[in-house]
C-alpha cells in the first residue's frame, strides 16, 4: 500500500484521520494497470494508470469538469514521453524537422481532446493549462505556439471557446533574457506566462432538479473570490518543479494547488465529477478532495504518482 501522505496536504488533522479510517486502497489489477479508490467525505477519487488517448473505461456524457495540463510539445523534458507514444517524433527531432515534430506531438494530444469531448456532459467545461515553447533547433530559435494549436483543434472537435486566462508567472532569474544580450536585433522577449484555455461542450449548463439547485447554492463563492478568480490575468508563481526522492529526481511539471482549486470552484458544484487526463503528481485530485468534488485521474507514468506525498 502506498503512503497515505497524499491526504496530508492542506487538510485538517481530523479529516486526515477520518480519511485514513475510511481507507486508501490500491488494487493491482494487472501488471500495467492500477486502480486507486479513495473514499473521503462522500467523495470518490479514482486514479487509472493508462494512456489518456483512449478513455473507454469512462462513460460518454458522464464528467462535469476537466482540469488538466498536458505534456507541453517542444519542451525538451516531454520529448521522451511523446517519442514513446510515436517513435517518428524522435526521428523528426533528430533530423531537425521541428514543425513535423511539433505537429506529431499535437496529434498525440488530439486523441485525448477527442475523448474529453466525448466524456463531458452537455454544458460542462474543460480548462486546459498550456504554455508555449521556445527552442533552438539547428541554430534557429523559434516559438512553438502550443496554445493556439490546441485551441484550433478543440474548436474543430466541437468545443466552444470562452474568454481565457493568462497565468503570469514572472521570474526574477538573472538568465531569463535570451538572445544577443544588450545588442539589437537578435534579442528575444521572455515568455513569462502560460494560458488556461476555457472551453465548453454545448451551451449553458442546466441545473435540473431541487437537489442540484441546492448543491449549486452551497457551492457559491465569496464576492472577493469572484473578483479575483474571474479576472483574465492570474498572478502566481509556478509550483516546486522537482520531486525530492532520489529515485524520482525529475521535473514534475505540476501546476499550483491554487490553480486547480480556483478552476474547480469556478466551474463545478459539490458532488460533481472532475477529470484530469494528465494527472501528474495529483494536484487536481487534492483540489477535488478539498472542494467536496469526486475525481478521476489518468496518468501514464506511475513514477509521477508515487511521488504525490513527496511532491506536496
Ligand atoms: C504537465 S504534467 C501534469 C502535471 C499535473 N498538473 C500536476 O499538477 O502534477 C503532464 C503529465 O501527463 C502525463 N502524461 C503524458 N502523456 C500522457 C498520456 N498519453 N496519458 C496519460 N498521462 C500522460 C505525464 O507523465 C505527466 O505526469
Amino acid at each position: 500500500m502506498r503512503d497515505p501522505g497524499l491526504l496530508g496536504y492542506g487538510n485538517p488533522a481530523a479529516l486526515q484521520k477520518e480519511t485514513r479510517e475510511s481507507g486508501f486502497f490500491i488494487k493491482n489489477i494487472d501488471n500495467i494497470f492500477y486502480n486507486i479508490t479513495l473514499s473521503f467525505m462522500e467523495s470518490i477519487h479514482k486514479i487509472y494508470y493508462q494512456n489518456s488517448n483512449n478513455l473507454s473505461n469512462i462513460e460518454s456524457n458522464s464528467v462535469d469538469l476537466i482540469v488538466t495540463s498536458p505534456p507541453y510539445p517542444m519542451i525538451e523534458m516531454w520529448d521522451n514521453i511523446f517519442s514513446i507514444q510515436n517513435s517518428s517524433i524522435k526521428d523528426a527531432l533528430n533530423n531537425h524537422h521541428e514543425q513535423q515534430a511539433f505537429e506529431k506531438m499535437h496529434q498525440e494530444l488530439d486523441k485525448t481532446w477527442n475523448e474529453l469531448f466525448r466524456v463531458l456532459k452537455d454544458g460542462a467545461f474543460a480548462c486546459i493549462n498550456i504554455g508555449d515553447a521556445t527552442r533552438t533547433i539547428n541554430k534557429k530559435f523559434q516559438l512553438f505556439s502550443n496554445h493556439s494549436r490546441i485551441l484550433t483543434y478543440c474548436l474543430k472537435s466541437g468545443f466552444t471557446s470562452l474568454p481565457l486566462i493568462l497565468w503570469r508567472k514572472q521570474t526574477n532569474a538573472p538568465n531569463k533574457f535570451m538572445g544577443s544580450g544588450m545588442l539589437p536585433a537578435n534579442a528575444y522577449v521572455t515568455l513569462e506566462h502560460e494560458y488556461i484555455l476555457i472551453l465548453r461542450k454545448g451551451s449553458n449548463r442546466i441545473f435540473k432538479n431541487d437537489d442540484e439547485k441546492k448543491l449549486r447554492k452551497e457551492s457559491s463563492f465569496f464576492w472577493e473570490e469572484r473578483n479575483n478568480w474571474f479576472s483574465d490575468v492570474w498572478h502566481f508563481k509556478g509550483t516546486k518543479q522537482r520531486l525530492n526522492n532520489k529515485n524520482t529526481r525529475k521535473r514534475s511539471g505540476a501546476f499550483p494547488f491554487e490553480l486547480a482549486y480556483r478552476l474547480i470552484n469556478m466551474f463545478s458544484i459539490k458532488g460533481d465529477i472532475i477529470l484530469d487526463p494528465f494527472l501528474g503528481t495529483g494536484t487536481t485530485t487534492l483540489a477535488s478532495i478539498t472542494s467536496g468534488r469526486n475525481s478521476i485521474g489518468i496518468e501514464i507514468n506511475d513514477i509521477a504518482l508515487v511521488a504525490i506525498p513527496e511532491a506536496k
